[in-house]
């Protein structure tokens, strides 16, 4: 069943777990995520970057491969196709167009007012098409590094969802994509109070490499989607490679790009099972 985000990630909200977001790269990828999701009864946005979309074809490919698979499949779990840091306006229209169903806007790099400015531009037009909006807002590190000066202030995270009126809000509080060069810092007294001032779900990005307990405590603290990209590349990967290795005759991409299911689905339910997303639906 192809949902918005809205419902998934308010009912994680008010039962205390959280919706995984797993990035999809292509039609493996999305249909080994999709088969452990329904094997554990647990809602998933499938996040597409601009990256990945453009990789697999272009929105309406990217639409119709998860289409297909929800109906070949027998999906019945809620699925989100969401885009993931839409870099503008027009990437996210782009998007609904072709029936994603949330795209997230990133403008967290320009100054507050215009990131309110372009984040309400699609706000108002994902809402013609019952799409929702996830913006950020802060500075998420880089080179695997959290800066403190970059984190989301408090006062800035209530103006923008109140300007805008989006659905889900990610401010930076010390978590960077990819892998972590320090131990993660993640600013958890902060996180609550945005979580006590706002109304709307909160997204955790960066989740690879953010230790167990503290995940746990994101979720306590008001986190209610959490992206995982990297960890599922790292696991596939390897047991590709290995795979390769053992097996240097073969040929048959089937196989070879099978060979790294297992291990992936054994994550993605490790990631399930500890965001407590299992047996919701
Ligand atoms: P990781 O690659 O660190 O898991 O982050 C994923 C993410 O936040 C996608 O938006």
């Amino acid at each position: 069943m192809l949902v918005n985000i809205k419902e998934i990630t308010t009912r994680a909200k008010n039962e205390g777990y959280a919706v995984p977001h797993f990035n999809i790269n292509n039609l493996e990828w999305t249909k080994y995520i999709l088969e452990e999701c329904q094997e554990l009864r647990s809602p998933v946005i499938l996040g597409v970057s601009i990256g990945a979309v453009k990789y697999m074809g272009g929105y309406n490919t990217v639409v119709s491969i998860v289409k297909g698979l929800i109906k070949d499949l027998n999906i019945t779990i809620p699925v989100c196709i969401h885009l993931d840091h839409g870099p503008n306006v027009s990437s996210c229209i782009d998007a609904i167009n072709a029936g994603f169903t949330s795209v997230m806007i990133d403008a967290s790099s320009y100054s507050l007012d215009e990131n309110i400015k372009l984040t309400k531009e699609v706000v108002d037009y994902a809402k013609k098409y019952n799409v929702t909006v996830e913006a950020e807002i802060g500075s998420m590190g880089s080179d695997g590094v959290a800066d403190k000066s970059g984190y989301a202030k408090v006062s800035d995270v209530i103006k923008l969802v109140e300007e805008t009126r989006i659905d889900l809000v990610a401010p930076a509080l010390g978590s960077v994509h990819g892998l972590y060069k320090r131990e993660p810092n993640l600013d958890f007294d902060r996180m609550k109070e945005i979580k006590d001032k706002i109304n709307i779900p909160l997204v955790l990005h960066g989740g690879t490499g953010i230790h167990d307990e503290q995940i746990k405590k994101a979720i306590e603290c008001g986190i209610s989607k959490i992206n995982i990209n990297t960890e599922l590349q790292i696991e596939w990967a390897n047991q590709v490679k290995e795979f390769i290795k053992n097996n240097s005759e073969v040929y048959d991409p089937r196989k070879i790009i099978s060979s790294g299911k297992d291990k992936m689905q054994e994550k993605i339910k490790e990631k399930i099972i500890l965001f407590g997303s299992n047996n919701k639906y």
